[in-house]
């Protein structure tokens, strides 16, 4: 794992490059995405190249991180509906290419499936990671084991509160989640995380200065051989 401190800006640039030059060098590629509002500049800039025909989804499969427990695809507040609605509507991906965990797996022996499915798909090439204040990856929340695979997640009191931003009140945010584990996300051959916004400041701290522990479930990407974590390097001061 490496940092890099750059600029909003400069990190959206970067990654989004990494992943159209991916997406020249191999159309078929696998990409896992994610939601929250850390990768909708990427995924303006994707949009922005497709537009312009530097690049074609047409080939490209895409695994989303997680979804909400309990909540249909049409819900306006669903993954689903934020991955069609900021990414997948304005592209030429086939939509039967993109995945994107059921919110109404009753196990998590039926949620593995999914890791699964992504092995048969023949893994993920580059996987997009946004970060939670407490330091959660998908919705892997502290104490998560680093063997999860995908599975149903119960959200922090933290979690929830921060992601009523999203919603009319706390109370209408879904408590449960489905999520892809810990090491499902460390299967992916390439990690790109961007962290920006004030409030991801403590959690990187403590990824600078600990070491890898499940109390930090970010810091289990210290253990992988080509994962970047993007850091707004204004949020440090
Ligand atoms: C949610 C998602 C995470 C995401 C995090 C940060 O909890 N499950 O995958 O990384 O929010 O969201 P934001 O990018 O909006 O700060």
């Amino acid at each position: 794992m490496k940092i890099k401190y750059l600029s909003k800006d400069a990190i959206e640039e970067e990654i989004s490059n990494i992943i159209i030059n991916e997406i020249k060098s191999n159309p078929k590629c696998v990409l896992g995405l994610a939601t929250g509002s850390s990768p909708l500049g990427i995924y303006n800039r994707l949009i922005k190249a497709y537009k312009q025909n530097e690049i074609s989804f047409k080939k490209v499969t895409s695994f989303n991180l997680d979804e909400y427990l309990g909540i249909e695809e049409t819900h306006e507040k669903s993954y689903r509906y934020f991955m069609n609605e900021n990414l997948f509507n304005k592209i030429d991906i086939d939509k039967s290419n993109t995945f994107v965990p059921n919110g109404f797996i009753k196990s998590d022996k039926e949620a593995s499936q999914y890791d699964y499915l992504i092995e048969s798909k023949g893994g993920i090439d580059i996987q997009l990671l946004g970060l939670g204040s407490d330091g959660h990856i998908a919705f892997n929340e502290p104490g998560t084991s680093f063997d999860s695979l995908t599975h149903i997640a119960k959200l922090t009191d933290q979690t929830i509160k921060d992601n009523a931003r999203f919603f009319n009140n706390v109370n209408e945010v879904p408590t449960k989640a489905i999520t892809m584990g810990l090491k499902s996300i460390m299967n992916a051959k390439k990690i790109l995380l961007i962290a920006t916004g004030i409030s991801k400041a403590k959690a990187i701290k403590s990824l600078i200065s600990d070491d890898v522990n499940i109390n930090l479930p970010v810091s289990i990407l210290k253990e992988h051989k080509n994962a970047i974590i993007y850091v707004d390097s204004s949020i440090l001061n």
